[in-house]
């Protein structure tokens, strides 16, 4: 029996181009982002053309690098694992085809991931300790999704967003104030500066006992009411408006999950995704959990954004379980999470 399984794992579903090596599911030897963020700033958000030639020029050094810093050489590599949806069709693309090349020349395994899978695993890296069964909250740009981890790779999506997802609510809303791209981040530190009950946007449960968000109504209230200040001839407070939208948001989130995760009979929730990097968030939900004796489990920050080394956790215990796939093996951009 072999002592270390060593998986090389690319990530490149939207605008990072990623890749990671990581020993046994959990020790990550390297991790390289090559983000482009700067790169589609200029047009406030990503454009998906523009994006998959970048993946197409980043790829090659983004993979040498990550073998370099961890020491290895893709001969020490004994499966490759990749990010095969949901994302953009042809930035998937670029990923998994530099992927199938590896697997077809090394004759090493091709491990497929769900891009979500891969941040919940985020979560198995930063903390040795945790295992299923419990509760995953995802808030990401493309996602706002409750699901009920069972196993490594038994789960059961139980609530989303019919709407807007949560980190693009807030990339809109940094829009309209004028912040910049992505907005997430801006309006997090903005917030700071703010009175999150300046301004009481609508709070959007839905129907008594669903678990599904909607962002969508508070988002146009925000547009609503910077419109109506304006039209009064009434200075806009940024920050104020930035923190009470904050705030509408994620009580939602945090009652839901919280109240989710109780009718559940699960004892932890484990935050993942790029808004799991929002401060307000983390806070909110600490108290929250301490007060109902959850325990929560957050990624650092590294972590909650895109990168590989989770998507190269996820392929572990996929492998272990022996979810392998092969070279016919084709980008979903719309793969949902039950089908993992
Ligand atoms: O998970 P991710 O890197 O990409 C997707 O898979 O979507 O998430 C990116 C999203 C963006 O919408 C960004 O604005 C948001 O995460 N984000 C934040 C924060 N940091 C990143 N949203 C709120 N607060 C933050 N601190
Ligand atoms: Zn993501």
């Amino acid at each position: 029996m072999k002592q270390q399984i060593l998986t090389l794992a690319i990530e490149s579903s939207c605008d990072e181009t990623s890749a990671a090596v990581v020993r046994n599911g959990r020790e990550v030897l390297s991790n390289i982002i090559s983000s482009q963020i700067d790169v589609h700033k200029v047009f406030g958000g990503v454009v998906p053309e523009i994006a998959s030639r970048h993946h197409l020029d980043n790829i090659n050094q983004v993979v040498d690098q990550a073998l370099l810093e961890s020491g290895m050489t893709l001969d020490d590599m004994d499966m490759i694992g990749v990010t095969y949806g949901p994302g953009l069709v042809g930035a998937l693309l670029i990923g998994l085809s530099t992927a199938k090349a590896f697997s077809l020349a090394k004759g090493i395994p091709l491990v497929g991931v769900h891009h979500l899978q891969g941040h919940i695993s985020a979560n198995y890296i930063e903390h040795p300790d945790l295992e299923p069964p419990f509760l995953a909250l995802i808030v990401s740009g493309g996602h706002t999704s409750l699901v009920d981890v069972s196993g490594y790779n038994e789960m059961k999506v139980i609530g989303g967003t019919r709407d807007d997802a949560a980190g693009e609510a807030f990339d809109k809303v940094a829009r309209v104030l004028g912040l910049g791209y992505p907005g997430g981040p801006l309006i997090d530190r903005l917030a700071k500066e703010g009175n999150k009950d300046a301004v009481p946007f609508k709070r959007v449960y839905l129907e008594k006992g669903s678990r599904d968000f909607s962002f969508s109504g508070t988002k146009t209230g925000v547009l609503n009411y910077i419109n109506s200040e304006k039209q009064a001839g009434r200075e806009i407070n940024k920050a104020d408006v930035a923190a009470s939208f904050q705030q509408a948001v994620m009580e939602v989130i945090v009652g839901k999950a919280v109240e989710a995760a109780r009718d559940l009979g699960r004892d932890k929730i484990v935050l993942a995704g790029g808004v799991a990097a929002n401060s307000c968030l983390r806070e909110m939900l600490t108290e929250a959990c301490h007060e109902q004796g959850l325990k929560l489990y957050c990624p650092s920050l590294l972590l909650c954004t895109d990168n590989a080394a989770m998507i190269g956790c996820a392929a572990y215990y996929r492998y272990q379980e022996g979810l392998v796939d092969d070279l016919t093996l084709d980008a979903v951009p719309g793969l949902p999470l039950g089908s993992v």
